[in-house]
């Protein structure tokens, strides 16, 4: 039996934070309604302390869309907790995402505080965000290099105070996978009321690992994954939600599904990217522009000769619309044929040889050679 695994999607909080990202409260909408329609299970909407604008979007985006849970952040502190509780007043379903760091190196430098302290904020936190909604989710913030064992007990503490969702944040993105996955593996073995919330992930991607550190935590346990789309984020980037979804679907011998309409996430990629001002790398997994498209001779070959020589994902799965064969000086015969007959031409052998020459020196000058330069040179 598969398990359900939580898409918890936080480009408008995570991603809306990087520089330039900024969007207005309409612009959130409507990316709201679009992660809605993609079938994310909760968006976290906004910081509704950190500015006017950000309330009015939590306010907004919580009338806006009815099936997706809306979360509001805030640190463990109560004039956040009062402002997200109000932002979320409107929602059908709303759950406030409270926490506060839980790594000796932010207990110390961050908070100049104790573990025993940081234990006593953390459950009050959670017991006054409880006043406000039923569903509470706790952020242990620097989970990745915190302590085990107070990791545990902090989990265990705001548990027993109600939260609902513990978050497991590798919020320097410092771990390794098979770390990571053992930190989660260690909560389960060692938090005794572990099974009266879901665990969750957020990782952050400065060691390019989040998606890999992601995947270890689920398959250690987690059920919630926080993502953003196009991996958009603090630094470097926290978890791609395509990355996640695709591997959860393509490897799906791994037993998990997620309630997300892949075929939407092409489209909705585009749409953060272009508002968010925020360009998808052209090798960027799953929704880069040559995720799908083929350059090398042997490659086009093996993938003239069956798709599933190179693609272990229909593009169509994602959104795409077809998969692209770049005609470049490094392509064969068997790709400048396929597309020379795509385009109505017909060659024998000896002809089709002498247009190859010809193309591999206008390819070597034009770099790619598109259907409009194939047409002069067959002329
Ligand atoms: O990276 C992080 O730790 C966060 C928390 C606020 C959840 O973004
Ligand atoms: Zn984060």
């Amino acid at each position: 039996m598969s398990q359900r695994v939580f898409i918890f999607d936080t480009t408008l909080r995570d991603g809306e934070q990087v520089p330039g990202c900024q969007l207005t409260t309409e612009e959130k909408i409507i990316v709201a309604k679009e992660l809605e329609r993609l079938g994310v299970d909760i968006i976290e909407a906004g910081f509704p302390i950190s500015s006017p604008g950000d309330f009015r979007s939590v306010v907004e985006i919580s009338k806006a869309v009815s099936e997706p849970t809306v979360c509001a952040l805030s640190r463990a502190v109560k004039g956040d907790i009062d402002a997200a509780g109000e932002a979320l007043k409107w929602a059908k379903k709303g759950r406030i995402h409270t926490g506060i760091g839980s790594s000796d190196i932010h207990i110390r430098n961050k908070f100049g505080s104790t573990r025993e302290k940081i234990l006593e904020q953390a459950v009050a936190a959670v017991k006054h965000a409880k006043t406000y909604v039923e569903d509470v989710e706790f952020y242990a913030e620097d989970a990745g290099r915190a302590d085990l064992a107070f990791l545990s007990q902090l989990t265990e503490a705001v548990i027993n105070a109600g939260a609902t969702v513990v978050n497991i944040p590798d919020t320097t993105g410092y771990c390794l996978p098979d770390e990571y996955g053992k930190k989660i593996a260690y909560i389960y073995e060692h938090v005794s009321n572990v099974h009266q919330a879901t665990i969750s992930i957020h990782c952050h991607n400065d060691l390019g690992l989040a998606t890999a550190n992601t995947l270890a935590g689920v398959m250690n346990g987690a059920r919630q994954v926080e993502v953003t789309m196009n991996g958009i984020g603090e630094r470097a980037g926290n978890t791609s939600l395509e990355e996640v979804v695709m591997a959860l679907k393509v490897r799906k011998e791994l037993g998990f599904f997620t309630n997300v309409d892949s075929t939407r996430l092409f489209p909705v990629s585009n749409l953060v990217a272009e508002m968010m001002h925020m360009p998808v790398q052209a090798n960027k997994a799953i929704v880069g522009r040559n995720a799908f498209a083929h350059s090398s001779g042997i490659h086009q070959d093996g993938f003239l000769k069956h798709s599933e020589n190179y693609e272990i994902m229909n593009p169509q799965d994602v959104g795409v619309d077809k998969s692209l064969i770049v005609l470049t000086a490094r392509s064969g015969r068997h790709a400048l044929k396929h597309r020379l007959e795509l385009l109505g031409f017909r060659y024998d052998k000896p002809t089709l040889d002498g247009i190859y020459t010809r193309f591999l020196d206008m390819a070597d000058i034009r770099k790619e050679v598109n259907d409009k330069d194939l047409m002069e040179l067959v002329r």
